[in-house]
């Protein structure tokens, strides 16, 4: 059984498109073992408590410096000991040293088509933003490992999503979410735990 922690910061419907799948048997052989978020008022904590799981607030509010929150940040994941760190929706840039502890398990989902609108000030609403500004007609998502870089690692999955005309950022967003990350994500954690990925070369191989 994999055992994933799943690190949010907002709504965590990423978060619940998890919890349904593994609870509807789209995803096997995994279980979230607990849910962390930097902001005390993501709605994605009350999500996890209804579930029944672990949910904590490691806010870097609570501590004096970076370097302070992400060494506690590293140990509450750690003593969960999980074999695959999921960010959903995870404003945080991740510490190098949790990147070299957890290298290639830990997997992130970006709301476009990767090497497009990702990267530093790409971020939720910020991403459609930019698509709509340059007027492309076709977005998606993309679940990728994380290394060192903003949004650089191997990529596992990606799905297309067409823009429609008169979208606003926040329809969107909504459209990208449903037709593309709340498939993806779980289908990528589904493929990991049934030990069909792996990474050759920085590049990710999906067994069929
Ligand atoms: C999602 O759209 C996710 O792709 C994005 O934040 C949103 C979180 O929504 N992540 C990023 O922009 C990471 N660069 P959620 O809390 O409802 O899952």
């Amino acid at each position: 059984m994999l055992k994933l922690a799943v690190l949010v910061s907002g709504g965590g419907t990423n978060l619940q498109a998890i919890m349904d799948a593994i609870a509807g048997g789209t995803v096997t052989n995994a279980e979230i073992v607990t849910v962390i978020s930097n902001n005390a008022d993501a709605y994605a904590l009350e999500r996890a408590e209804k579930n029944g799981i672990d949910a904590v607030c490691i806010s870097p509010k609570m501590y004096e410096s970076r370097d302070e929150f992400n060494r506690a940040l590293l140990q509450q994941l750690n003593s969960y000991q999980p074999d695959l760190v999921v960010l959903a929706g995870f404003l945080v840039v991740i510490p190098e040293m949790m990147i070299e502890e957890y290298r290639n398990r830990i997997i992130n989902i970006h709301p476009s088509l990767i090497p497009s609108f990702c990267g530093k000030g790409y971020y939720g609403l910020k991403v459609h933003e930019g698509v709509l500004a340059r007027g492309v007609k076709v977005t998606g998502a993309t679940v990728h490992f994380v290394d060192e870089g903003t949004d650089t690692g191997p990529i596992i999955l990606q799905k297309a999503v067409e823009v429609q005309q008169g979208d606003t950022p926040e329809v969107l967003q909504r459209r990208v979410m449903e037709q593309a990350e709340w498939l993806i994500l779980p289908k990528a954690i589904d493929l990991i735990a049934n030990s069909r990925v792996s990474v050759v070369d920085g590049h990710v191989r999906i067994e069929e």
